[in-house]
């Protein structure tokens, strides 16, 4: 039995049958919907916010996995707890005040996460390890879909998995960006636990089929 999922991530999804795309991640073998929310001043884009998460949570049946690509995230806890988030992941990046923002996660229902970058250490970690639910590994550089996985990753994960296993610490490592059947079962050997992917799921012919197809590889 596998304890590993998927996210697919609605950043690649057809936002003009969003709802369609959705019910299709809620009768397929996903685990989370991952939703990416860019400000434009982090990442060199702007995705979607608040008012479309609300649209989209009416229909979501699986747990709402948050990335924030947003500078000062501490401004917006509450409004993602009252969406619906259940995972909220910030950027390391993006906090001064870190520990103080992953309590403030938690006390408000969320699950705390933290995304790297890829020139991010996994080291910078070590002293907060034990107080982070998951670590997303960004795989590519945050701000769009579609772009070639970092092969550097595979290091990242294992040095990450070691140091969760020496503090022992509960924390699930998430890999974010240019995930494929090519790539998805050494990332789960190295130690993920949770997969994203975007283009990969939707710009396929039968997402649905994709989705079982990755289950199956890292099964
Ligand atoms: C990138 C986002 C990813 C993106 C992944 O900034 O964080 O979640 O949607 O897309 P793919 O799987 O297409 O690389
Ligand atoms: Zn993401």
């Amino acid at each position: 039995m596998s304890f590993k999922k998927i996210a697919p991530s609605v950043l690649a999804a057809d936002f003009a049958n969003l709802q369609r795309d959705i019910e299709m991640v809620n009768n397929c073998n996903a685990d989370w919907f991952h939703l990416d929310v860019m400000d434009g001043v982090f990442v060199p884009n702007i995705s979607f916010g608040m008012p479309v998460i609300k649209a989209m949570a009416k229909h979501t049946t699986k747990p709402l996995d948050v990335h924030l690509m947003i500078v000062d995230p501490d401004r917006y806890i509450q409004t993602f707890a009252d969406l619906g988030a259940e995972v909220l992941t910030v950027h390391y990046e993006a906090c001064t005040h870190l520990h103080r923002t992953l309590q403030a996660i938690k006390a408000a229902g969320m699950k705390a996460g933290v995304a790297l970058n890829p020139h991010t250490s996994v080291h910078l970690l070590e002293d907060i390890i034990q107080d982070i639910d998951l670590v997303c590994i960004m795989s590519v550089n945050p701000g769009f879909g579609g772009q070639s996985f970092i092969e550097n990753t595979y290091a990242k994960v294992k040095t990450l998995k070691n140091l969760i296993q020496q503090k022992g610490a509960n924390t699930l490592i998430e890999i974010d960006g240019g995930v494929n059947d090519k790539n998805a079962k050494a990332l789960c050997d190295a130690g993920a636990d949770v997969l994203v992917a975007g283009s990969f799921i939707f710009k396929s012919e039968e997402p649905c089929t994709t989705i079982a197809h990755l289950k199956e590889i890292i099964s």
